[in-house]
């Protein structure tokens, strides 16, 4: 039987606002919200103004509101009415990726603890429904890895750079004017954004916990027209991609890297803001999701399928995490990279003799581990070296295109 829900809200900006247009639209589901709490108070808004506060306990010490929806932009703010509302006895809906990947072992714990469900559809890719995917369809299928675009602002900005000959900076100003950015665009152009939503995969589909510290990520903020004359001669393009890989000793592998892929891989025309999702299973083979990563509608319509799921009492069961414990992180693999940058920075890394010039730099070819990327990652930084991972079908046409240069480094 369908459950009475009493909401309160937190947050009615983007997501908030367009969960309530969402809500309006829907012709079977009614969900009304009790109250709504905001920061500030002088804002003009499109409801009665009797249903805002100010003051979190409004909505948390409410015994009559049994259902939370947080959705504000503050993550240390989010963590006390997460938790409290928790540990209220209070079910939770959230869209905060960056709460949940740091916190999960205590958020797994405060639901077990207070019989409480806590869900989080919105947090990963907006509008593509991956979680709830992974825990119902593939909770008995041994996944071998998941991979895609966890970033819309980042995949706009890479479409814009190769396909419509922008600058790099141009690109990203107009993201942020679109609404795609974060405020601080490091989050998403240097790969944190997607290595939280990796995080939380690696729990539904892996039933890992990894610590965000203990997962590198490289982002996309050295891309140099060095990688545009790839682009223009090879087609190869770049995307930045997580991974999680499980390895044949059974671990498991994970990262954020851009990667160079060729015009055959399942990526290469997900273009702009949208994000997609690559699952592959022992037996299901290779599945590709493709969506709206962010945005009022398709986000405020994943928080919405979420409250609906409250109603039937829906809990993640997490099985993946609670009966196969015996994985951990494994960086040690090697896997084929691609760096690029002044030559004589490249040098300082590489030696005098791995350095390809191309016009305007000098490119490397290696096969190193993550663990390697990791060992290496802040002279890197303080370079400004961008790193790719080279995809198989990538590696003949970028030797190709190097050979242009006379010089080739052959890489086994
Ligand atoms: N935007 C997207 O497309 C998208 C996609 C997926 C996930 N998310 C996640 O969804 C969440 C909300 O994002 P958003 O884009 O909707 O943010 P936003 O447009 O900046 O809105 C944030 C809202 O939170 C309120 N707020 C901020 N601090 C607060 C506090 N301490 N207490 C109460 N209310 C507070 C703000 O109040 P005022 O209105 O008074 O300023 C505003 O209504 C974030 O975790 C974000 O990562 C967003």
């Amino acid at each position: 039987m369908s459950k009475q829900l009493n909401i309160g809200l937190f947050g009615f900006g983007c997501v908030g606002q367009g969960l309530y247009e969402v809500l309006s639209n829907s012709v079977k589901f009614k969900a009304d919200f009790q109250k709504i709490c905001i920061k500030h108070p002088e804002k003009k808004r499109i409801l009665d103004q009797q249903l805002f506060t100010t003051n979190k306990w409004d909505i948390l010490n409410d015994p009559t509101i049994n259902t939370v929806i947080e959705l504000i932009d503050d993550p240390q703010d989010a963590y006390i009415i997460v938790t409290e509302a928790l540990k209220r006895n209070k079910n939770v809906v959230t869209a905060n990726k960056k709460l949940v990947a740091e916190h999960l072992e205590e958020l797994l714990e405060l639901q077990r603890k207070h019989h409480v469900s806590l869900i989080h559809e919105a947090a990963v890719c907006g509008g593509i429904p991956i979680i709830r995917t992974l825990e119902e369809y593939y909770d008995n299928e041994r996944l071998t890895s998941i991979t895609g675009i966890f970033n819309g602002s980042s995949n706009y900005i890479l479409t814009k750079v190769f396909k419509e000959n922008q600058s790099y900076q141009g690109a990203l100003e107009q993201a942020q004017k679109l609404g795609f950015a974060e405020t601080d665009p490091t989050l998403d152009v240097g790969g944190f954004d997607p290595k939280y939503k990796l995080v939380i995969l690696a729990l539904h589909a892996f039933g890992i916990i990894l610590k965000p510290k203990d997962v590198l990520n490289c982002g996309i903020q050295n891309i140099s027209s060095i990688e545009k004359n790839v682009y223009d001669d090879s087609s190869l393009q770049i995307k930045l991609t997580p991974s999680i890989q499980r390895l044949p000793n059974g671990h498991i592998q994970a990262f954020v890297l851009p990667q160079l892929i060729g015009t055959t891989h399942p990526l290469y025309n997900i273009n702009n803001e949208y994000n997609a999702v690559i699952v592959e299973g022992i037996f299901s083979n290779e599945q590709l999701f493709i969506g709206k990563g962010a945005g009022a509608h398709p986000t405020g319509s994943a928080v919405l399928s979420d409250i609906s799921a409250l109603c039937y009492d829906y809990k993640y069961e997490y099985k993946k995490y609670y009966h196969h414990q015996n994985i951990s992180l494994d960086n040690s693999a090697k896997i084929k990279l691609y760096f690029s940058g002044e030559k004589q920075n490249l040098e300082k890394i590489f030696g005098e003799d791995r350095a390809i010039e191309v016009e305007n730099g000098g490119v490397v070819l290696a096969e190193e581990s993550i663990q390697w990327v990791i060992d290496h990652q802040k002279q890197i930084e303080a370079l400004s070296l961008f790193v790719a991972q080279i995809h198989n079908e990538a590696l003949v046409p970028l030797q190709k295109w190097l050979k242009k240069y006379e010089l080739v480094y052959a890489l086994t």
